[in-house]
């Protein structure tokens, strides 16, 4: 099958594993264990064909990210996910210093970039309104979506995410 690599970025806590793990394997990781790095392989069916995804789950600090160089500069999809309910969150998305590190690994191949406002079950503890999220997402040129690790079903959000990756 066709495959497409995604690496999912973000601030520590803001829900990456919970996020990857709800997709893959269909059940909510309520534990905070902090990731080093993991991967994980699922296939999907998107518009009548069945792509092999490889999915990257980095350390919430961009430390660890050399270790993955040469996947970054490989990966299709970008998943940039931050926290509805922590506005440092999305600053540390914002920070020139991490576009940098992207604009830095990524080498000639087409890459898409979708921005992930999660943790949308904790409406009444939101402290980044949809808005702010869409207009980052819009300056960057990526696909924007909010979602619950905690109560979405997340395979109709990747398969979101492929359709819009391959429609570029
Ligand atoms: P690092 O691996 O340190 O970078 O963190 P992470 O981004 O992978 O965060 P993780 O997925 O481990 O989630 C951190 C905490 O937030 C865990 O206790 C999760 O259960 C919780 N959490 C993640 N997503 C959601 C969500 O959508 N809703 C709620 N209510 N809690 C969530
Ligand atoms: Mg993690």
């Amino acid at each position: 099958y066709p495959n497409i690599k995604i690496s999912i970025m973000g601030q520590g806590g803001s829900g990456k594993s919970a996020t990857v793990i709800k997709f893959v394997q269909n059940h909510f990781v309520e534990e905070y264990d902090p990731t080093i790095e993991d991967s994980y392989r699922k296939q999907l069916k998107v518009n009548e064909k069945i792509y092999m995804l490889d999915i990257l789950d980095t350390a919430g600090c961009e430390y660890y990210w050399g270790m993955r160089a040469q996947y970054i500069k490989e990966t299709n999809i970008f998943i940039l996910l931050y926290s509805i309910t922590d506005k440092s969150s999305l600053q540390l998305l914002k920070d020139q210093e991490y576009r940098d590190i992207l604009r830095g690994v990524v080498e000639e191949q087409e890459y898409s970039i979708i921005v992930v406002g999660n943790k949308q079950d904790l409406e009444n503890e939101r402290e980044v309104a949809t808005k702010e999220g869409e207009e980052f997402a819009e300056e960057i040129g990526a696909y924007f979506v909010e979602s619950s690790a905690k109560t979405d079903d997340l395979v109709p959000l990747f398969e979101k995410i492929v359709t819009f990756h391959l429609d570029g």
